[in-house]
């Protein structure tokens, strides 16, 4: 037992979970929280002209406001998708928003994307020295209306450009309402073509739900082949509940545990589906060296997690990346594409 599942999570979790996450940004913003690092060659991979010197990212929604980014390298994370940022700060729902399940390792949560809006993380931004890669991720604004998310995203993407080595349109969380309509074809053209009109170049994602019909995949599917996207990340959280013993009944996203099944059918089906060419991001569910080793053989080039670093705390990274180098020696692995061609 570590001395963060036996001494400090228990304290942590004593806490209101979004007093307890406010509490580790400021000790991980302030360079106060390390891990040990894993470095093995095996691990690296240049994606879309990008370094990662390891496959596991930590998952959009932890650094909404690019707090840290400075810092992530210290626990191990091979990228940080800072964001969800809109182009308008906007505090998000009320309170109480994130809810701890821990005996199914999983979070509920209905945060809103609150964050401080475009122009203050890409101020902040200016004046960061990240050594691990930056993604950022983008999505709608409360306050602006479906039909003209388009000039919302764009707006935000223009303010950030020179800060992220990729961007990722966000239109999964379950929190914003009738964002996941812009899944669909239309409006998804539109946002990623308005996007594409400021920079074509940068590497850009579309980060899908795991609640959507195989159809709607191939949908989407078809949107990122003709846009030229770089890839899909597969998946949010999700709004079922059917896998959960008994229902929290708190409305929002589930993450953890839970969502693993349902996103690796996305990823798989995605990674199926898709051309080679189309980088995919596995999320949903990673708590293991063996959770990670599954993302690669469905498809994915690279994984993140948000929910598993909660429950693992510190040694996450260290702990689920050397379960993977083992497994890689067991198996005689000499690199990630290998894993993904099993
Ligand atoms: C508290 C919380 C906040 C999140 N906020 C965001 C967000 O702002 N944008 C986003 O794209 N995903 C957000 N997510 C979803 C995660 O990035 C991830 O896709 C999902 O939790 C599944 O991964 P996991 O099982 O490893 O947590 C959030 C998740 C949690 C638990």
């Amino acid at each position: 037992m570590s001395l963060y599942s036996s001494i400090l999570r228990p304290l942590a979790f004593q806490l209101d979970p979004e007093k307890a996450h406010e509490l580790g940004m400021t000790a991980i913003s302030k360079g106060l929280i390390c891990s040990p690092e894993i470095r093995d060659s095996r691990l690296s991979q240049t994606l879309f002209g990008v370094m990662f010197e390891n496959p596991l990212g930590l998952a959009a929604g932890f650094d909404k406001n690019a707090i840290a980014v400075d810092h992530w390298h210290r626990l191990g994370f091979g990228s940080v998708e800072v964001g969800t940022i809109t182009r308008y700060p906007q505090p998000g729902n009320p309170k109480p928003r994130l809810f701890r399940i821990p005996e199914e390792k999983a979070l509920i949560n209905r945060m809103g994307f609150n964050n401080d809006g475009c122009e203050a993380a890409a101020q902040r931004l200016s004046h960061s020295n990240p050594k691990t890669v930056i993604g950022i991720n983008l999505g709608k604004s409360k306050v602006t209306e479906l039909k003209d998310a388009p000039a919302d995203y764009e707006a935000s993407f223009r303010a950030l450009l020179p800060y992220g080595a990729y961007f990722v349109i966000n239109v999964s969380s379950p929190n914003t309402p009738g964002l996941r309509s812009l899944q669909e074809k239309g409006p998804l053209i539109d946002i990623i073509q308005a996007i594409q009109s400021v920079d074509s170049t940068k590497p850009l994602f579309v980060k899908i739900a795991p609640d959507l019909e195989f159809e709607a995949v191939d949908e989407v599917l078809q949107v990122a082949h003709d846009t030229k996207l770089t890839g899909l990340i597969a998946t949010n959280t999700t709004i079922a509940r059917d896998m959960l013993k008994y229902d929290p009944e708190e409305t929002g996203g589930l993450s953890g545990f839970p969502v693993q099944k349902k996103a690796n059918e996305i990823l798989k089906h995605v990674s199926s589906h898709s051309s080679p060419e189309l980088t995919v991001i596995g999320v949903g569910g990673i708590a293991s060296g063996d959770d990670l080793w599954n993302k690669f053989t469905l498809g994915a080039h690279l994984c993140q997690a948000y929910t598993g670093f909660i429950y693992g705390g510190p040694m996450f990274t260290y702990t689920v990346l050397s379960q993977f180098v083992s497994r890689m020696d067991r198996e005689g692995v000499k690199s990630i594409s290998e894993i993904r061609q099993k």
